[in-house]
């Protein structure tokens, strides 16, 4: 059987001033007509086929965004087997590992299917194949991550280089010159943030790498409370786990060791959405590049991005500029260096 997971619980800070604490860019609609967390649910509800049978999905996701998360999942006539609501974000190794908790509770071992919620895929016939072939894979069990082929030296992934199908060494989020030199040598690819194991698979490779963060997790989990699809780790013991991506903690001792990785490559129009440089490529963009939502207005404008939100907004003689208004903020920014909102959010954190 198959498990999916959602990983929710980002904070989505790089797509300030759409995307808040409240609100994050995985509820958002920022591509299509459904959010983020919405096309994740609905890309793993379509993996089944004849030997696999794919439950309901298991949510992980931050207490604040409780009633978006069912609502969502409403809207899309979908129903999740549990929602794993974390009182503070730990990152994602804690996150997987409440997930696997609660998938082998009732003494089964499903493969799980761990997905973040902050992508969008374009051709979801090549999504569910790939997917699939790494189920039946992690279901002998390896552990499989997607590869991405690369058009970037992009700093925010992880990067993978494979011998045959085995990844021979991952590492996640080179600084940059590490990342042109990978491009230039050829033969990496970049993580797609997924990953396919048995949840047994997980719980043993996170003993052997960080049993701190196991044990902690466990403690927190022992002690959880469940109330209806909602079950809520105990929040004294979950804020004591060390926070950790999936990718330090795990992924980055597997080769070589006894939990080796197998890679399958993805080849599906794959999109992180983490700036706003993303929102703009994945568009639509019309022949001059230029990307509009909303009540927008542009003149003379190229490969330029104009959100507005609540009311017209109007852009004349633009290049390479990403505009976002929001009834109590507009962000401008030049479209390469839309990473750099970061530092802005964190002034803004700074100064209350
Ligand atoms: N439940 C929960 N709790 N979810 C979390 C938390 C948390 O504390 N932190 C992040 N998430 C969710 C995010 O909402 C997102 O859907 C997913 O986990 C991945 O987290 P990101 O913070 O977006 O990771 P990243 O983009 O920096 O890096 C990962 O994804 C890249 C591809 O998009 C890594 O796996 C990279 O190696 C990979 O290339
Ligand atoms: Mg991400």
């Amino acid at each position: 059987e198959i498990q999916p997971v959602i990983m929710a619980g980002g904070s989505g800070t790089r797509l300030w001033p759409l995307s808040r604490a409240g609100y994050p860019k995985q509820f958002l609609i920022l591509a299509g007509n459904t959010s983020l967390f919405q096309q994740a649910a609905q890309r793993l509800a379509a993996l089944g086929d004849a030997q696999l049978q794919v439950a309901a999905p298991l949510v992980v996701g931050n207490e604040e965004h409780r009633f978006l998360v069912l609502e969502q999942l409403r809207e899309i006539k979908a129903e999740p087997s549990a929602v794993l609501l974390e009182p503070c974000g730990r990152n994602t190794a804690p996150a997987v590992t409440l997930a696997a908790l609660q998938a082998v509770r009732a003494g089964q071992d499903p493969v799980l299917v761990i997905t973040p919620a902050d992508q969008t895929v374009i051709d979801a016939e090549a999504f569910t194949l790939a997917m699939r072939q790494a189920a039946h894979r992690a279901a002998d069990g390896d552990i499989v991550i997607l590869g991405i082929t690369p058009d970037r030296p992009e700093t925010g992934y992880g990067y993978i280089r494979c011998e045959g199908e085995q990844v021979a060494a991952f590492v996640e989020k080179p600084d940059l010159a590490t990342a042109q030199r990978y491009l230039s040598e050829g033969g990496y690819s970049w993580n797609a943030g997924m990953f396919v194991l048995r949840a047994s698979r997980w719980l043993a490779a996170l003993k052997d790498f960080r049993p701190d963060i196991l044990a902690a997790t466990e403690a927190a989990f022992a002690n959880a409370q469940q109330d209806q699809r909602f079950v809520r780790p105990d929040a004294k013991l979950f804020a004591a786990v060390p926070a950790e991506s999936v990718d330090y903690a795990v992924m980055e001792r597997c080769p070589g060791s006894a939990h080796a990785l197998v890679m399958v490559p993805l080849a599906a129009g794959w999109n992180d959405l983490g700036a706003w440089e993303a929102v703009w490529q994945v568009g639509p963009q019309d022949s001059d590049g230029n990307v509009q939502r909303g009540d927008a207005l542009l003149a003379n404008c190229r490969n330029t991005l104009v959100h507005a939100n609540s009311r017209l907004v109007a852009a004349v003689g633009l290049n390479d500029v990403m505009v976002v208004e929001m009834p109590d903020a507009v962000l401008v920014i030049d479209r390469k260096r839309s990473q750099e909102v970061k530092t802005i959010v964190e002034k803004l954190q700074a100064s209350g």
